[in-house]
């Protein structure tokens, strides 16, 4: 169903993913790991359409993504929600006025400056807050929650579009392990019972290892592994962090990343 063929991004002389492919046939849960630079996010967001390809193809149920303009291109971004490590909401507009703006590219600008919104779309709001277990919150302004549950909200204005595909930039990045378990579980539980395919760049192997069907691997813009987490053996995984003897199943990209410029590890 999405087919990533040669799929390449430059910025000047510098080939941030190269050469990219992989398809999925069927709505599945894919973590990508790597650490910091190994062009990820630039994965994601070229998928998204937030980034133009310098080359390759996306196809999605046979349609070319790469080349929609226009309404046909936010018609796609529509369909493959997104989700950032720093949640991007409004942080001080109250928790559903947020999740609705899920909604903003299927309203005309006058509502949107009026704020008006259908009931239908508020009803609708509300039980996607539910289902993440956030309803109580849905008055409360964005900043007063926390983080976990302000990334649910993300999520929540995600799926207001009801997207075939989320697409979250390490999502827990900046949670605590509570708050990080939290948005995993919301995120595997999306895909379970909804069918949604999600693809998720992961910042800690774990997480990968325990959430994801699938690991993708990339190291220096290339995809250098794509299997199963029981594929994924210390050895492929220092092979992808381009760790030595000293790596850390447990360790994050970033402090790989602090490893190899032998600099102090964090504590
Ligand atoms: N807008 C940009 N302009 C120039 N270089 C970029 C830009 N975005 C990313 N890069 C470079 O591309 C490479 C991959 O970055 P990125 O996709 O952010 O990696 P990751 O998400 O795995 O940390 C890095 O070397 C980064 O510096
Ligand atoms: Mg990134």
């Amino acid at each position: 169903m999405l087919k990533i063929d040669k799929l390449t991004k430059r910025f000047g002389d510098k080939t941030a993913v190269d050469s990219a492919s992989f398809d999925v046939d069927k709505p599945a849960m894919i973590g990508i790991i790597g650490r910091s630079g190994a062009g990820k996010s630039t994965l994601l967001r070229m998928m998204n359409r937030l980034s133009d390809a310098s080359e390759g193809s996306i196809t999605f149920n046979g349609q070319e993504v790469t080349t929609l303009s226009g309404s046909a291109k936010r018609a796609w971004q529509a369909r493959c929600a997104m989700i950032f490590q720093q949640f991007n909401l409004v942080p001080r507009m109250d928790v559903v006025s947020n999740v609705l703006h899920g909604t903003l590219n299927r309203r005309s600008t006058v509502a949107t400056m009026f704020n008006l919104y259908p009931t239908g779309d508020i009803h609708k709001a509300i039980e996607i807050l539910d289902r993440l277990g956030i309803a109580e919150h849905a008055a409360k302004r964005a900043e007063a929650l926390s983080g976990g549950q302000q990334q649910r909200v993300a999520i929540a204005r995600g799926l207001m579009q009801d997207p075939e595909i989320i697409l979250a930039d390490e999502p827990i990045a900046s949670l605590d392990p509570m708050n990080a378990q939290t948005v995993m579980e919301a995120l595997r539980r999306i895909h379970e019972e909804d069918g949604r395919m999600v693809i998720a760049n992961l910042h800690t192997l774990d997480t990968a290892r325990r959430y994801c069907d699938r690991v993708i691997g990339m190291r220096d813009g290339r995809i250098v592994f794509d299997g199963t987490p029981a594929q994924l053996t210390t050895g492929v995984a220092r092979d992808i962090y381009g760790a030595g003897a000293d790596f850390s199943e447990a360790a994050t990209s970033t402090e790989i990343e602090t490893l190899d410029r032998s600099e102090p590890v964090p504590a």
